[in-house]
């Protein structure tokens, strides 16, 4: 079961790891060709939103009001409708994050196979101490997240796009040193 920050857009602030930084643009360059050729293939520019912030979450790490701005002004949108979006999808982090992000599912059929205790041995060998909170080497963040699909492989956890599955509490050191 889920007792803490359990969304990207719910981990909490500490040391404001890129939370102080002035924006520096993402849609410029080569990351401006990807956009451009990405927009041939979408019917209008709005529904281009989606992929637009990955691209902006790839580069910072995270989805900051001047980044949102930057994406509703490439795309022809306003900042409000880009929030909008933003606020409603959970995988994108309103807040800077480590640079592991790491999501332990603790739903039901993980829950009574340990997954309390991964995160425990998670929030602790990385030192982030509690759920949510970025560890002061900006390493690692650690939230707990509902369902991952793979209830046979408790637990299954992700650190940003890879998947793990029977991660047990045992195996966290072993996991950690892949994403030192
Ligand atoms: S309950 Fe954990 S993956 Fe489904």
């Amino acid at each position: 079961m889920s007792h803490g920050p359990s969304a990207a857009g719910g981990a909490i602030i500490k040391g404001g790891h890129g939370a102080h930084e002035p924006h520096e643009p993402v849609f410029v360059g080569a990351t401006k060709a990807r956009l451009d050729d990405l927009l041939t293939r979408y019917p209008t520019k709005q529904a281009a939103l989606l992929p637009a912030l990955w691209m902006l979450q790839e580069a910072r790490g995270w989805v900051s009001e001047a980044g949102m701005a930057e994406v509703a002004q490439v795309l022809d949108l306003t900042p409000a409708y880009v929030q909008g979006v933003v606020t409603f999808y959970t995988m994108y982090h309103q807040h800077p994050v480590g640079k592991f992000f790491i999501q332990v599912c603790t739903t039901s059929p993980c829950h009574v196979c340990g997954a309390e205790d991964v995160v425990k041995a998670f929030l602790q060998q990385t030192g982030c101490g509690e759920l949510g909170v970025t560890s002061d080497d900006g390493r690692y963040t650690v939230i707990e997240v509902e369902c991952l699909g793979a209830c046979g492989f408790a637990t299954p956890v992700m650190i940003n796009s890879d998947f793990l599955e029977s991660i047990t509490p045992e195996s966290v050191p072993e996991v950690l040193k892949r994403y030192g």
